[in-house]
């Protein structure tokens, strides 16, 4: 996601709903995490969730990485405007990445899996960048069962965005995965004993702790 159009559009859309949700789930799933340690947000677009993570563990100090330098620019001036420029470093890296230059002890990513042309890279760079024991939060898109029913849900969500909004929303939920593929990528990944849930009618999460000690 580069072209200006589509990430002005992007940065600009109400996702307050999942969003929100998104963190909240988040401490659901860990309520013993504090949010002190390193956090790298993945695919992390505008920094919407970056910011809320930051606002609601105000220890946490994130690294947000995105592919997409037009996309930084805007995520660069909504962590200006939160005022969060001390604790939400920015970088831009296209991953997958040849070397981590620090461990995280939280990785979280909402909606990249889908944009990647390989699922696997994902898996592989929570495994490279992930702390022993770090808590592991990823959410993204269900594929629909049909075109049709994914058409019905552009029009259940996303009626009041501009056109170019609603397009990637289609395209999204086509480009996303079923349930039974994202376990067998995980599975593939080692990482089979994270819990998969679907939680709402569009989106599922893969949470769970990296192993205390990493194996290869
Ligand atoms: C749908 S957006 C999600 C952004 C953010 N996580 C959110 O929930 O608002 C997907 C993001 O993944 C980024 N992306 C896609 N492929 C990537 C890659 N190979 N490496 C890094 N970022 C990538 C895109 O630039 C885009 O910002």
């Amino acid at each position: 996601m580069d072209e200006e159009e589509q990430v002005r559009a992007y940065s600009m859309a109400d996702f307050e709903e999942p969003h929100s949700r998104f963190v909240t789930l988040f401490r659901e799933r860990f309520p013993d995490e504090t949010g002190s340690a390193a956090v790298l947000d993945l695919g992390c677009g505008a920094a919407d969730i970056a910011i809320r993570f930051a606002r609601t563990y105000p220890l946490a100090r994130l690294t947000a990485l995105d592919g997409a330098q037009t996309m930084l620019r805007f995520a660069q001036h909504a962590v200006a405007a939160a005022g969060l420029q001390e604790r939400i470093g920015l970088i831009h890296q296209y991953l997958p990445a040849s070397s981590w230059s620090q461990s995280y002890q939280v990785i979280i990513s909402n909606s990249l899996l889908h944009h990647l042309a390989d699922a696997a890279t994902l898996w592989t760079t929570i495994r490279e960048a992930a702390a022993p024991g770090a808590a592991v939060f990823v959410m993204d898109l269900l594929r629909p069962q049909s075109v049709e029913a994914a058409r019905v849900m552009v029009a259940q969500y996303s009626a009041d965005e501009p056109p170019i909004l609603q397009r990637d929303f289609y395209h999204s939920l086509l480009a996303a995965y079923s349930l039974d593929e994202v376990r067998d990528q995980l599975i593939a990944a080692g990482l089979g004993a994270f819990s998969l849930e679907v939680v709402s009618d569009r989106h599922w999460i893969a949470s769970g702790r990296m192993a205390a000690a990493k194996t290869r």
